[in-house]
């Protein structure tokens, strides 16, 4: 299958930000996540009432593509408000870390329209991240890992 180019990456991600559920910060924010596979999973932010419950797009298209049966993944992409890149929120880093190719994953940041991107790796917006591999000796020695739930 052919791989989506950055710009069709960017491009899906500004498409789920327009069904972003954000009535009370007013910042949408969509993601697009590229598979292993080749597939593209799109997912905006959910905001509540209840303010502390908030989504954010990253997450939501990390728990998407799980539930769609995909947990390696080579690049997102983030569109947020305005003409300048927003990059992933410290709790995304965190969740986005947590799959085989973690530190890897490229990740490209945009704004909700125009050229500027930020292009850069997980490895990069966590450094010296704790991981799986942390919790133990190493993948599979434990079944706190969540690597053996296969
Ligand atoms: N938000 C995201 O969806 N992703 C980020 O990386 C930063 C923040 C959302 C959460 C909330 O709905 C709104 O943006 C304002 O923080």
């Amino acid at each position: 299958m052919k791989q989506p180019s950055a710009a069709e990456l960017v491009a899906a991600a500004r498409a789920a930000r327009d069904r972003a559920y954000a009535p009370y910060s007013g910042f949408r924010v969509g993601a697009a996540l590229l598979t292993e596979q080749g597939d593209v999973i799109t997912a905006a932010n959910v905001e509540n009432a209840s303010y502390g419950l908030a989504i954010c797009a990253e997450r939501s298209a990390v728990v998407a593509a799980v539930a769609a049966g995909s947990r390696s993944f080579r690049a997102i992409a983030v569109a947020g408000n305005g003409p300048d890149p927003v990059t992933p929120c410290g709790a995304c880093r965190q969740v986005l870390r947590e799959f085989p190719r973690g530190r890897e994953l490229e990740v490209l940041c945009a704004g909700e329209s125009g050229d500027a991107l930020l292009t850069t790796t997980l490895g990069e917006l966590l450094p010296e991240s704790f991981g799986p591999e942390d919790l133990t000796g190493g993948p599979g020695t434990s079944s706190l890992d969540p690597r053996s739930d296969q």
